[in-house]
């Protein structure tokens, strides 16, 4: 296993569709995950098999389906969970069984009502059990964010004595700084015996905007495997976006952390997955938003003009965006008028674009975007329409 290679789980059809409104049936949960592994993501979490039996077909679904990933099925650290996974995982390729139990002092107290040493046994139970049915198990320490380091460390040394090939480290409730999440990833490496036989997995969430750089700052520190969403979808305010982590990692190639995935898809996915859920994706989104690659000030846009490079740290191409694009407004210089009037047949000379530039304010103040149509109707109405037409 190459030291260098991160590993893209996405949940997309799994923490993203927990999101209320974007329920997805058995179908529209295939196309995504044929698109996701066309992408090149290594696993795909397909659901949590025992929450419906519509959740259990989608997964047995899925499993037949998907050529290359690892198929992944969600579970509690309880049996009956476990091997209704395994059951809907029997026809995949690469079966992953995901169980975990919470590590965190309010997890322990409220939810399980359990001590540590109760908690590390049922942990471990859990992962026995998985193992007794496929060989990849991912074992997931829910509410991470917030456990205590020495304590996260026994559970984890725990199970990687069970068998767990993967652990997940989550920031379920999003509320690590960056530093913090990076120095829990740095203090696990280095004190728990055993840990290069597995996998370390950054599963952040983002209540505080922070998702992101979260699991980048868990993968400068020795992880391995990011999950995260298309769109970053998620509960409450979202997972960790794809597309960023992706996106980061590639044009930040001293970095030399390198993933699967064929960021020309980007795009097209994120759409896909817009539409099927019905969850429209904010215009400034990174990578993906319809801003993303518009340029509307007149700085920004005659730097642009001159070379794309001056205001683009990415081609929008390599995230299968058409163009950037130049989006004319009150804000806007000569160098974009004359450039989108060019791209409409009008090669103004320099007088005729200060004539035609003084009626495109006048008409830009009163609208919030300005056309090709209009610029057609401001340069046909403005003066020196009368001098190119006469
Ligand atoms: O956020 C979380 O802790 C989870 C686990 C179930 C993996 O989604
Ligand atoms: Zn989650």
């Amino acid at each position: 296993m190459s030291s260098n290679r991160v590993y893209i789980f996405d949940t997309t059809l799994r923490d993203g569709e927990q999101v209320p409104g974007c329920k997805l049936n058995t179908t529209e949960k295939l196309l995504i995950a044929s698109q996701l592994d066309k992408l090149g993501v290594d696993v795909i979490e397909a659901g949590f098999p025992v929450s419906s039996p519509g959740d259990f077909q989608s997964v047995e679904a899925i499993a037949k389906l998907v050529k290359n990933a690892t198929v992944c099925g969600l579970t509690r650290a309880v049996e009956n969970d476990i091997k209704i996974a395994a059951q809907a995982l029997k026809y995949a390729k690469h079966p992953r069984i995901h169980t975990g139990i919470g590590t965190s002092e309010s997890h322990m107290k409220y939810k399980f009502k359990a001590t540590p040493d109760q908690i590390i046994e049922r942990a471990v139970a859990a992962v026995t059990y998985a193992k007794s049915f496929v060989e990849d198990v991912e074992f997931y320490a829910e509410d991470a964010g917030r456990s205590d380091n020495e304590f996260l460390a026994k559970v984890c040394e725990a199970v990687i004595k069970a068998g767990a090939t993967v652990l997940n480290i989550p920031d379920t409730t999003g509320y690590c700084l960056p530093e913090e999440y990076g120095q829990k990833i740095k203090y696990l490496k280095e004190n728990v015996t055993g840990i290069d036989k597995a996998i370390l997995s950054c599963h952040c969430h983002n209540d505080l905007g922070l998702a992101t750089a979260n699991s980048i700052a868990g993968v400068l520190n020795g992880a391995r495997q990011v999950e995260c969403t298309i769109n970053g979808i998620g509960e409450r305010a979202g997972n960790t976006s794809l597309e960023e982590v992706t996106m980061i990692l590639k044009q930040h190639p001293y970095l030399e952390l390198n993933t699967n995935i064929n960021s020309k898809m980007l795009t097209s996915i994120s759409q896909l997955v817009s539409e099927t859920m019905g969850m429209p994706v904010q215009p400034n989104k990174a990578i993906v938003g319809t801003n993303a690659f518009a340029h509307s000030s007149g700085i920004h846009q005659d730097g642009v003009i001159k070379n794309r490079e001056t205001y683009e740290i990415m081609n929008p191409t390599d995230v299968g965006a058409t163009t950037s694009s130049i989006v004319l407004t009150a804000r806007s210089g000569r160098a974009a008028l004359a450039y989108r009037a060019k791209n409409v047949g009008y090669n103004l000379t320099k007088q005729e674009l200060d004539t035609v530039y003084r009626d495109f304010l006048h008409f830009a103040d009163k609208h919030k975007e300005v056309t090709d149509n209009d610029i057609h109707q401001i340069v046909k109405m403005s003066a020196i329409s009368k001098q190119m037409y006469a």
